[in-house]
């Protein structure tokens, strides 16, 4: 977008830009100076900035601010002077009126009847676009399939591979996901798990989980994701204020299944960052402490939000069920979407392998791949 203008307001400590299509922002100078893009500010290598802000004189002002061809120059007082592309200013535009977005921009909400998007393991690794478009639809979703692994044990690796590294847990690098004898954690049985995100006792949480089939000739044991968000915001809309009191107040998780683990965390069930956005969805029925971080008068209103939450994830509406064939594998966004599993029969095999990864490679990865 071209400048059409700029204007110097209140003696120096701040511009109005105007561009072309009638809009209009305001910058601060500190904000300017602290960001020039110039080669004395940012290292024109790795980007990353040289200054810090006790080399910004704390009255700095803007003396001089010239739009030019699809730039805008300004000079500082003290001397500096630095051009900014007006493409750049249009999209850091930081003047809006506050707003308060519930759910991240990028993020589509779904139901049941969400195609979720799969491919194979062979064009994954090949083809760029194949791997991009397989990584936006994690990052937008949630949730993807992949076809096509060996089914053989520790093949979920080569998921992890196409974004990032493993993140090893208390489970060891990957855990296995079949009926035990004395089983350490429930997933460990041929019990239905209700639809949960994983490891809530931990901070952080894992960002992203994969689940790869081995074998599963048993009857029952299909799996089904639900898009955490989508169920939060079914309950916003019903009861605003059943959604804040679970936004508002700290549950706690635990999990001490295994000797020399005692693993702890104290985070609500629905997490927003400062701005008000939703950050993420904490939600396991089976790892849940005695909760003490929510008030005496608020408690009751906290259990019926959390009862309306599981309801609203318990319905056949919220889920979208497949059954996984040896050499097939999902990943989700566990800061997101849940998980869950239908009991099944004791005859037959379902062997399943589990692994974590963070959520920041594999995003990472996408934006590698959207630059170029
Ligand atoms: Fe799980």
């Amino acid at each position: 977008m071209d400048l059409s203008g700029a204007d110097i307001l209140d003696g120096g400590k701040a511009v109005r830009l105007r561009w072309s299509n009638g809009s209009a922002a305001r910058f601060h100078a500190i904000w300017l100076r602290d960001n020039a893009l110039d080669e004395a500010t940012r290292d024109p290598g790795n980007g990353q900035r040289l200054i810090s802000l006790a080399d910004i004189p704390r009255d700095v002002a803007v003396e001089r601010a010239e739009v030019g061809d699809a730039s805008c120059t300004i000079g500082f007082s003290g001397g500096h002077e630095t051009v900014f592309p007006s493409d750049w200013l249009f999209d850091k535009s930081y003047d809006r009126p506050d707003e308060t977005r519930i759910w991240p921009e990028e993020v589509n909400l779904w139901q049941n009847g969400h195609a979720v998007h799969g491919d194979d393991l062979k064009s994954l690794r090949s083809d760029d676009r194949a791997r991009r478009d397989w990584l936006a639809a994690v990052a937008r979703d949630g949730v993807a399939t992949v076809s096509g692994l060996e089914a053989t044990s520790g093949s979920l690796e080569d998921v992890v591979r196409l974004f990032g590294h493993i993140r090893e847990t208390n489970y060891g690098r990957w855990f296995e996901v079949r009926s035990e004898v004395n089983p350490s954690n429930l997933a460990y049985t041929n019990l239905g798990l209700q639809a949960h995100t994983d490891n809530p006792y931990r901070d952080p949480v894992p960002g992203l989980q994969i689940l790869a089939c081995l074998e599963n000739t048993v009857e029952g044991g299909e799996s089904a994701v639900v898009d955490g968000f989508a169920a939060a915001e079914t309950l916003r809309r019903e009861d605003p204020e059943g959604f804040e009191v679970l936004a508002a107040h700290p549950a706690r998780f635990e999990y001490a299944g295994s000797s020399g683990v005692r693993l702890s965390a104290k985070r609500p069930i629905i997490e927003r960052g400062p701005d008000g956005e939703v950050l993420a969805i904490r939600f396991n029925n089976r790892s849940m402490a005695a909760v003490t971080g929510v008030p005496f008068d608020a408690m009751d209103r906290w259990y019926a939000a959390l009862r309306r939450l599981g309801e609203i994830i318990d319905a056949p509406a919220s889920q979208v069920s497949f059954r996984l064939a040896p050499g097939e594998a999902f990943i989700v966004d566990n800061t997101r979407v849940l998980h869950a599993r239908t009991a099944f029969s004791s005859s037959g095999s379902r062997w399943l392998q589990g692994c974590y990864a963070d959520k920041d490679g594999l995003l990472s990865t996408l934006a590698a791949l959207e630059a170029t």
